[in-house]
């Protein structure tokens, strides 16, 4: 029970909610907080090593961090065969559903089978330890194994949201120098079939490190099969060679897992580095102690795998803990807007993870469709993505939680791997804060000299300690690493999200104060739009901003100086939106497009999208004293 009374609109735990929790969450915050390190390195002994670490963490060469230095084990190992080990071999470790109603499911045996076949094609294709491998298709259970066999055999794997498009998913295959591409034939969204083959094709067009190409058949719709390049998954794992045992490569713990794209301030999307020691730390704990993982729940997370939600919470989090994991492949109004309720009735799902962007879009069609469904098997909510407003979040406490779930309001990023600020099970609630950092973990609100500020005053929100899943480094380019994260204020870790901190200590996230802006919880660049923009032969100069929105949080808001001879028109604004869906995807299709003559610039030629900001607004654009004229 909380000793002191909380300020404002506040829920405190119910006690079946604290019974039934793994752990005292009291214990663990006052555990950590004597010895952050000594905590995680309880939590990495309940992993297994094929030889343990020399020591838990060295901070030598700040801000290159390294976590259990010299100990050696690989994650598939502990998601699979840990399990496969003991009497888990017969659980469920995933239940799949695909759009059309068709479900599979995966015991820890079968998965750890699939994932060793597909691992020995992989090796027979000449795939090696520290090899780059994308990963390009649906929410399909092949994702999770492709996944999985990268990590047995110590390839790095890179996944490319399904949603993304041509040019995006060239740049990242040229960045990361794959060896190998996965795509599915297709994937299934709202009735449709998006063509990811076909558009793997374009892409594929100037990315000349791609030796093989594996197509996972998922629509069947008839694609081009380049000879010598392209090879069917399903004929490749009815082979021979396919055997189903596959040694495991024994990885040091900071040995590269994956890489995975995330937009950032400036230029091109960059690719994140996590780990398979400290990485596989920080989820398992993280994952089991707030949403209170027990092996016999059927957990829910609905994010794409494509996203780092769902690496670390579709994937890899829930099979450390040993628990079932559901994948949906499709969309939560399709056909209708109970589908997400009647697969939880159906299913007797126990946790639910999703995005505050979802709740609204499913909150407007009314409490009808999730009262026709049973949806008592409840037990914990999560929201993740973007900060979520408190009339979403006690819809979804009471219509769908039945005020007896909790609700983890998980703040964290790509590049920290795992869950940073969130209640844990026997945290009070207030609706919008996702309440405290996590144990062993130091986080503050600074202003611009890099001092803590005031309660309720907004600042930027650092992180001061090293935790073991943060990111290592940046694939390529670890001066932007340092730049970007390490250099505002020393010794302090930059998140880019400005917050705000209350009198009980619970932050509020505000937003990103930095060229990021979050489209129904996708994370999108200015830069990447606007380079998208200006890639039309009728565009000279383009800013994308990023204006409220009452479904998506954001919507992006674009203004384009035209080349001459080119005159506005609603085709050519069409054209353009098309365009950008074209190269990016279709998630950064702009909501409205203006035609200016000039854009505001400072006198170096930067963009200033603030004052953009400002004035679509309406509000007073602040200090402009390094704007032009
Ligand atoms: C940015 C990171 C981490 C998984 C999904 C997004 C925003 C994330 C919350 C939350 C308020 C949130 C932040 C952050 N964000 N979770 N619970 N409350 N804002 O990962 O794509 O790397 O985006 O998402 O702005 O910096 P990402």
């Amino acid at each position: 029970m909380p000793e002191k009374q909380l300020s404002g609109e506040v829920y405190y735990p119910k006690q079946q909610i604290i019974d039934h929790a793994n752990a005292k969450c009291q214990d663990l915050y006052e555990f950590a907080k004597k010895d952050y390190v000594g905590f995680w390195e309880k939590e990495a002994n309940d992993l297994k090593w094929f030889k343990k670490w020399d020591r838990v963490l060295d901070d030598s060469k700040k801000p290159f961090y390294k976590w259990f230095v010299g100990g050696k084990t690989n994650i598939a190992y502990n998601c699979l065969d840990v399990h496969t080990e003991t009497y888990r071999r017969n659980k469920l470790a995933l239940i799949w559903e695909g759009e059309k109603g068709e479900s599979q499911s995966y015991s820890y045996f079968a998965l750890r089978r699939d994932t060793c076949r597909f691992s020995n094609i992989l090796r027979s294709l000449g795939v090696k330890k520290g090899d780059r491998v994308t990963l390009y298709m649906g929410r399909i259970p092949e994702l999770m194994i492709g996944m999985l066999a990268c990590a047995r055999i110590g390839a790095i794997h890179s996944v490319v949201y399904g949603g993304f498009s041509v040019e995006a998913l060239h740049e990242r295959l040229e960045d990361s120098q794959s060896k190998v591409l996965i795509v599915s034939d297709g994937a299934y969204q709202r009735g449709k079939i998006v063509p990811l083959k076909q558009i793997a094709d374009e892409a594929l067009i100037r990315a000349a490190t791609v030796e093989s190409v594996l197509v996972v058949k998922r629509t069947g719709e008839s694609i081009n099969m380049e000879a010598g390049r392209d090879m069917w998954y399903h004929e490749l794992m009815a082979l021979p060679i396919a055997g189903n045992s596959c040694t495991i490569e024994e990885m040091d713990a900071e040995d590269p897992l994956f890489m995975l794209y995330t937009s950032g301030t400036t230029g091109k999307p960059k690719a994140i580095l996590h780990t398979h020691g400290g990485y596989m730390v920080g989820i398992y704990a993280t994952l089991k102690y707030v949403f209170d993982i027990h092996e016999d729940d059927r957990y829910w997370c609905a994010a794409d795998p494509g996203w780092i939600t769902g690496h670390s919470y579709i994937v890899y989090g829930p099979l450390l803990n040993g628990t079932t994991s559901f994948m949906y492949e499709g969309a939560p109004t399709h056909p209708y807007p109970n589908r997400w309720w009647q697969m939880i009735d159906k299913y007797g799902i126990n946790i639910l993870y999703t995005a505050p962007t979802a709740i609204r879009g499913l909150m407007r069609f009314g409490d009808a469709w999730p009262n026709r469904h049973d949806l008592s098997s409840l037990r914990l909510l999560g929201s993740v993505g973007e900060p979520i407003n408190p009339e979403a979040w006690r819809w979804y406490y009471k219509t769908i939680g039945k005020e007896k779930c909790p609700i983890m309001d998980t703040w964290w990023q790509t590049e920290t791997g795992m869950f940073m600020i969130t209640p844990m099970p026997c945290v009070p609630l207030k609706p919008g804060s996702g309440t405290k950092p996590f144990p062993g973990l130091e986080m503050d609100i600074v202003d611009e000299e890099g001092k803590s500020v005031k309660p309720n005053e907004e600042g930027y929100l650092v992180i001061k300690t090293p935790w073991p899943s943060m990111l290592r480094s940046i694939w390529n380019d670890p001066d932007r690493y340092v730049n970007q994260y390490w250099s505002k204020f020393p010794g302090m870790y930059l998140t880019g999200d400005s917050a705000r901190r209350d009198e009980d200590g619970y932050y509020w996230i505000i937003g990103r104060v930095d060229d990021v802006i979050k489209v129904s919880g996708y994370r999108l660049g200015t830069a990447e739009i606007e380079s998208a923009l200006v890639s039309h032969s009728s565009v000279a100069e383009a800013a994308a901003i990023g204006l409220p929105h009452e479904l998506k949080g954001n919507a992006i808001h674009c203004f384009v100086i035209l080349k001459a001879g080119f005159s506005k028109s609603d085709k050519l604004i069409e054209e353009l939106r098309q365009h950008v869906g074209h190269e990016v995807g279709p998630i950064a299709k702009p909501e409205q497009i203006d035609v200016v003559d000039s854009l505001p610039k400072t006198r170096s030629g930067k963009i200033m999208r603030r004052v953009l900001k400002a004035r679509a607004l309406g509000l007073d654009p602040g200090n402009i004293s390094t704007l032009e004229e």
